[in-house]
C-alpha cells in the first residue's frame, strides 16, 4: 500500500474556487495544492479531451486546425457543462488520488450568478468525481472570509473581485450578502480590449495569451504621477504584410486601450456604494473597500478605485488566491458554513 495512503484519511477535506480564469484547490493540512488554469483543450473532430489545466493553456493560440482550447466557464457561469464537469473531475483526482476509499468533503465557491439548475450540475459533478459531501459558497462571501473580514458581525464590509470573467461586488454583514453585483467585465475583457486596441491602431494582431503579458507586464489604470512611463517590445502579425513583425508599445497605450473596463469597474463600484443602506456605507467609508482577484493586481487600480469614490481601497494579501482560502477556512468551521452555504 503506497505510503501516502493513511495520509489521504487525514486530508479528506478539500475546498475549490472554481473561476472562470483559474480553478485553485485548498487541502486541509496540506494547504494550496492546484492552481490551474480553467482551460480545457478537445480535438475537434472526435471531442475527445486532449488536455486540460497548465497543459491546455500552453496550447492556447498554438494549436493546429484539429485543437480547440476552451474555457467551459465563461462570464461567471458555465458555458460547457460537460467540459466543466470533466475538468473539475481531473482536478478533484489529480489531488486526490484516494478519493475512492476516503470520500472527501468538498466545499465549491461558485459565481452568485448561476442558476439553481448550474449549482446541481456543480455539486453532482463533485460527487461523480469521488465526494461524499458537496456544499457551495458564492465567491464574494469566500473571498470576504479569505481576507479576514469580520463577516459575522453587524458590520458593513464592501469586497470587490475582479476575476477573468466577472466583476463581483457585495457588501456583507451578519453572514449574508446584503447587496450583490456581477458585471461581465472581469481581466479577459481587458485582454481582449489589448488585443483590439493593436489591430485597430497598428493592424498588428496578437493572441489572447500576449495580450494577457502586455497588461500583466504593461498594464495600469492610472499614470504613475513622477517616474517615466514604462514601454515593451512585443511579438505579433502585420496584418497589412501578414508577416512577423515586433512593435513598442507604451504603458499609456495600454491604458487606453482597458479605458472602458475600467470605467464600467468603477461606475458598478460607484452604484454599488449608492445602493447600500446608510448605515453600512458608512462602515464601508470607515474601514475601505476591500479589492481581490487576479485583476485587482493591475498597477495603480487601487488608486483609480479610491480616488473615484473617496473611499480608502485595500488590497488583499494574495488576491489571486484570497477566495479559495476562504473557502478553506470554512472548511474548518461547521457553523459558519450552516449560515454561508447556498
Ligand atoms: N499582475 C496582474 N495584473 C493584472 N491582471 C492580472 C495579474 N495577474 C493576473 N491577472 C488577471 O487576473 C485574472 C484572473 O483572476 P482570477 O484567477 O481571480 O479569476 P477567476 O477567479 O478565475 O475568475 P472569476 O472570479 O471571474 O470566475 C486574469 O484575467 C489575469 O489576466
Ligand atoms: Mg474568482
Amino acid at each position: 500500500m503506497p505510503s501516502n495512503y493513511w495520509g489521504s484519511w487525514f486530508f479528506n477535506r478539500i475546498a475549490i474556487d472554481l473561476g472562470t480564469a483559474n480553478t485553485l484547490i485548498f487541502i486541509k493540512g496540506k494547504g494550496i495544492t492546484l492552481k490551474e488554469p480553467s482551460v480545457v483543450a478537445i480535438d475537434k473532430t472526435t471531442k475527445r479531451v486532449l488536455a486540460v489545466g497548465d497543459e491546455a493553456k500552453r496550447m492556447l493560440g498554438r494549436t493546429p486546425e484539429s485543437i480547440e482550447t476552451i474555457r467551459p466557464l465563461k462570464d461567471g457561469v458555465i458555458a460547457d457543462f460537460e467540459l466543466a464537469e470533466f475538468m473539475l473531475r481531473h482536478f478533484i483526482a489529480k489531488v486526490h488520488p484516494w478519493r475512492r476509499f476516503f470520500k472527501p468533503r468538498i466545499i465549491i465557491s461558485v459565481p452568485s450568478g448561476i442558476t439553481q439548475i448550474e449549482k446541481r450540475a456543480v455539486k453532482e459533478s463533485a460527487e461523480f468525481a469521488g465526494a461524499k459531501y458537496v456544499f457551495l459558497l458564492e465567491e464574494s462571501m469566500a473571498a470576504a472570509i479569505g481576507a479576514e473580514l469580520p463577516v459575522q458581525e453587524p458590520i458593513g464590509n464592501m469586497i470587490v473581485d475582479i476575476g477573468g470573467g466577472t466583476t463581483e461586488i457585495a457588501v456583507i454583514s451578519l453572514a449574508g450578502i446584503v447587496y450583490s453585483r456581477s458585471i461581465r467585465v472581469g481581466g479577459n475583457l481587458m485582454d481582449e480590449m489589448i488585443a483590439h486596441y493593436l489591430k485597430k491602431k497598428y493592424k498588428f494582431m496578437v493572441g489572447e495569451k500576449t495580450a494577457e503579458e502586455i497588461k500583466i507586464r504593461l498594464g495600469s489604470a492610472c499614470p504613475n504621477g513622477n517616474s517615466l512611463e514604462e514601454h515593451m517590445v512585443i511579438k505579433g502579425l502585420d496584418l497589412v504584410h501578414g508577416l512577423p513583425k515586433i512593435l513598442d508599445i507604451t504603458e499609456e497605450e495600454v491604458r487606453e486601450a482597458i479605458a472602458e473596463p475600467l470605467k464600467a469597474i468603477v461606475a458598478a463600484v460607484k452604484t454599488a456604494l449608492d445602493n447600500t443602506p446608510p448605515e453600512l456605507v458608512g462602515d464601508i467609508a470607515e474601514r475601505g473597500i476591500f479589492l481581490t482577484g487576479g485583476g485587482a493586481l493591475l498597477r495603480r487600480l487601487d488608486v483609480l478605485l479610491a480616488e473615484a469614490t473617496g473611499v480608502p481601497v485595500y488590497l488583499t494579501k494574495d488576491p489571486l488566491a484570497t477566495t479559495v482560502i476562504g473557502t478553506g477556512k470554512v472548511l474548518d468551521n461547521i457553523l459558519l458554513l450552516g449560515k454561508v452555504a447556498c
